[in-house]
């Protein structure tokens, strides 16, 4: 019953005026900013061919997934300074012609990954001023025309160089107002930043929140040598720069001495273990070459003893074999 009075309303707007009654629209926009909306007015009805909606300064806390259904001439989407906290994954599904999207000052704290999907032509996306604590991986994949994005005032601490690569024509960023970790988390993500400076992109102030030696600094800034300990603490965790916890890897950079050390210790003590080894066994060689040497010597010493001996033994055999030669020849010769 309610349904095909619903169904009726529906009709009837349809047949009545193109512009929802909350709206006011023109050929190619429609304007519904500002009328304390709490539920997103039927849209199905609006002008053919409308490429502006405006639906700012409402109180939308949330939309159906159905919302913006069959307005792919839709270009520009403003849902600034609502009370949007959740969002349906397909909500913009449709849209594919939309260029402008604004969900900034909102209460977004999740993004589901495949909330932009198929929006390969939207150049322009505000997500500033939400409670944005992370953007997920995947989520701007299909964003390869974005060349402005603002995820300043939101709630990140650390951003994933993955995350923002597919953004091939991304020109202006920002990223202001965010309590930056200029730890191990974003090095990779600095400098992604770089690259998109060096071709002529610009990044607003990425000031660190911690470690508290370079709270206030701009991360693009800091040297990336203060960054080289990561890559030996990626060598310990076995090539995995994980991104655990709040603030796991915080690394001030007085502290930063100490980390280099704490990486060299073990290379040093198993340097030191090498050597230990290889003097080990030079010294087992030449003591086995000692020993071999004295058992020779001994050997040697004793043999030419027995020989000696043998030889002193037999000299007297020797002396009476002359002695008693002599008398034969002595014999032989008074014989002769
Ligand atoms: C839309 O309507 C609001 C409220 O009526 C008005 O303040 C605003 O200027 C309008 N915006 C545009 C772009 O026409
Ligand atoms: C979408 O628009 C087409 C024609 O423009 C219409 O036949 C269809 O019912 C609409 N679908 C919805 C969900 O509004
Ligand atoms: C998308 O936008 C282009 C250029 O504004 C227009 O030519 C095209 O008809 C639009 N497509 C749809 C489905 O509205
Ligand atoms: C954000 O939205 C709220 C509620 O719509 C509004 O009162 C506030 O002025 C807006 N803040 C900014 C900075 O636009």
């Amino acid at each position: 019953m309610k349904a095909s009075v619903l169904s009726v309303c529906a009709t009837l707007l349809q047949l009545c005026a193109g512009c929802p009654s909350e709206c006011v629209c023109n050929s190619l926009e429609a304007n519904c900013s500002g009328r304390s909306l709490v539920f997103v007015p039927a849209l199905t009805s609006l002008p053919e061919g409308t490429h502006t909606l405006l639906l700012a300064n409402n109180r939308l806390s949330s939309l159906p997934v159905s919302a913006f259904a069959n307005l792919s001439t839709l270009e520009t989407l403003d849902l600034s300074n609502n009370y949007l906290d959740n969002l349906p994954s397909r909500l913009f599904r449709e849209l594919s012609n939309l260029s402008d999207l604004s969900l900034r000052n909102n209460s977004l704290t999740v993004l589901d990954r495949e909330l932009f999907r198929g929006l390969t032509l939207l150049r322009r996306l505000d997500l500033s001023l939400n409670g944005l604590p992370a953007v997920p991986l995947g989520l701007l994949d299909e964003l390869q025309g974005l060349t402005w994005l603002s995820l300043a005032g939101n709630r990140l601490h650390a951003l994933e160089r993955a995350t923002f690569e597919p953004l091939v024509n991304l020109q202006h960023l920002e990223l202001g107002m965010n309590p930056w970790e200029c730890d191990c988390n974003l090095r990779d993500f600095k400098h992604w930043m770089e690259w998109l400076i060096y071709r002529g992109g610009y990044v607003d102030a990425v000031e660190c929140t911690l470690p508290k030696d370079l709270r206030g600094h701009d991360i693009r800034g800091v040297p990336v040598e203060m960054f080289n300990y990561c890559l030996q603490l990626e060598d310990e965790n076995g090539g995995t720069a994980t991104p655990s916890s709040n603030g796991a890897v915080v690394r001030t950079p007085a502290e930063l001495p100490d980390c280099v050390k704490q990486r060299y210790r073990p290379v040093s003590v198993r340097r030191a273990i090498g050597t230990v080894v290889i003097a080990g066994v030079v010294c087992g060689i030449v003591c086995i070459m000692m020993v071999a040497a004295a058992a020779y010597g001994c050997i040697y010493a004793s043999l030419m003893a027995k020989y000696q001996r043998e030889l002193k033994k037999r000299q007297p055999l020797m002396g009476d074999a002359e002695a008693e030669a002599d008398p034969e020849e002595k014999h032989i010769s008074s014989v002769a």
